[in-house]
């Protein structure tokens, strides 16, 4: 069949909408019809050279659809069902998967840029295109993994369901399930944007008392403040740790996280952690962006450093887990997702995210 897709040819140079060629769903596999697609930073990093898959590819990793067609031997979905599309496609049998953490799957990384099969569904003549996260969801149309697939209520919504299967998992997992946010803990967000507004409401959710939110952006301060941050700074105008210093009794925050993606961003969540203060990345900095960390002051302020990647979470159940909270009015994704566009707009809809526009853009027009 034919699809309408957003095809990253060159770094640096704008996204092509245009007509490519699908495969029908193999064995495991299933065609979504794609509802909603976020637009998120981790595109950008491709879109920018700042990371790399090879080219030409289609990219969109934040989506979900209803399911129109299935491949042989599928039995978790069914043509009609609504899915939250999961940007791992753990196998369930590798060392990683049966640990219980099947965000860090072997297969799904060691077969990163094709399908499982090591394949390709999106062609045009000879030309296959890479499937970002095997999911390739700037397109209307997507063959994907089965175990990609998390079914979600028709009532959620597909624009929710998208923001769930990235930002929203990866924000508030990076809180609850990677740093154990506790009650009366006092938190600082660098980098508010789609995921960070997302940590921010995970830190609430698990009863922090200060939420300290750190961006460059005056308007995303403002707005992250409507998601339950107590405290804004600014590292633009005024020294950041310093200030959350202040904010703190001195001390420093229990918890910080870097939700941006650079070298700088995390040395400023690291300087900003307490004596003893674990500090979180989530951001994914540009190939070679590496930051500088004083191994002195790790050792003498028993200061934790780690990383998370998917919110360290149990995908097939950790979302609906997100769905519930979403339905029972504590995420206010509604607030979160602040513009629509359509498909042939995505060049301009990551123009807005670099510029600062506030909240999540969505792609929901696909015709
Ligand atoms: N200090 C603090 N905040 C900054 C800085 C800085 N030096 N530079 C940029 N920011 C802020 C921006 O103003 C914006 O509000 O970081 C925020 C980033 O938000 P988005 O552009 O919406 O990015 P998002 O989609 O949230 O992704 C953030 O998480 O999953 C990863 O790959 C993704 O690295 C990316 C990160
Ligand atoms: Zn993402």
């Amino acid at each position: 069949m034919k699809t309408k897709a957003a095809v990253l040819y060159e770094a640096n140079s704008p996204l092509v909408v245009e007509e490519l060629d699908l495969d029908p769903p193999k064995e495991g596999e299933v065609l979504v019809k794609i509802g909603a697609a976020g637009i998120c930073r981790s595109d950008w990093h491709y879109m920018a050279g700042e990371s790399f898959m090879p080219l030409p590819a289609v990219l969109g990793h934040e989506g979900s659809g209803v399911v129109e067609e299935v491949g042989p031997g599928i039995t978790s979905v069914k043509a009609g069902d609504p899915v939250i599309l999961s940007f791992v496609s753990r196998c369930g049998r590798c060392h990683f998967c049966t640990i219980g953490r099947p965000n860090l799957c072997d297969v799904h990384m060691s077969t990163s840029t094709t399908m499982l099969d090591g394949t390709y569904r999106l062609h045009k003549g000879d030309t296959n295109f890479t499937p970002m996260s095997k999911l390739a969801c700037f397109s209307q149309y997507s063959v994907v993994p089965e175990v990609a697939c998390v079914p979600c209520p028709k009532e959620l919504g597909l624009d929710k369901a998208a923001v769930i299967g990235c930002c929203v998992t990866t924000g508030v997992g990076a809180a609850v399930n990677a740093a154990k946010v506790e009650p009366g803990a006092a938190v600082a967000v660098v980098g508010c944007g789609g995921v960070g507004l997302n940590v921010v409401m995970g830190a609430k959710l698990a009863g922090a008392r200060q939420i300290i939110a750190v961006d460059i952006s005056e308007g995303a301060l403002e707005f992250a403040m409507q998601f339950g941050a107590t405290h804004a700074v600014n590292p633009g105008q005024q020294d950041g740790p310093g200030r959350v210093r202040e904010i703190t009794g001195g001390l420093g925050a229990d918890y910080t996280f870097e939700v941006f993606g650079s070298a700088e961003t995390v040395e400023m969540a690291y300087d900003m952690a307490r004596k003893g203060g674990t500090v979180t990345v989530v951001g994914i900095p540009a190939d070679g962006d590496v930051p500088s960390i004083d191994a002195v002051s790790l050792v003498r302020q028993e200061k934790t450093l780690k990383g998370t990647y998917y919110g360290s979470a149990q995908l097939q159940s950790d979302m609906p887990r997100m769905v519930d909270l979403y339905m029972n009015g504590q995420l206010d994704l509604d607030a979160l997702i602040t513009r629509n566009y359509h498909l042939d707009e995505i060049n301009e809809a990551y123009a807005d995210l670099n510029r600062g526009e506030v909240g999540r853009g969505v792609i929901t027009r696909f015709d």
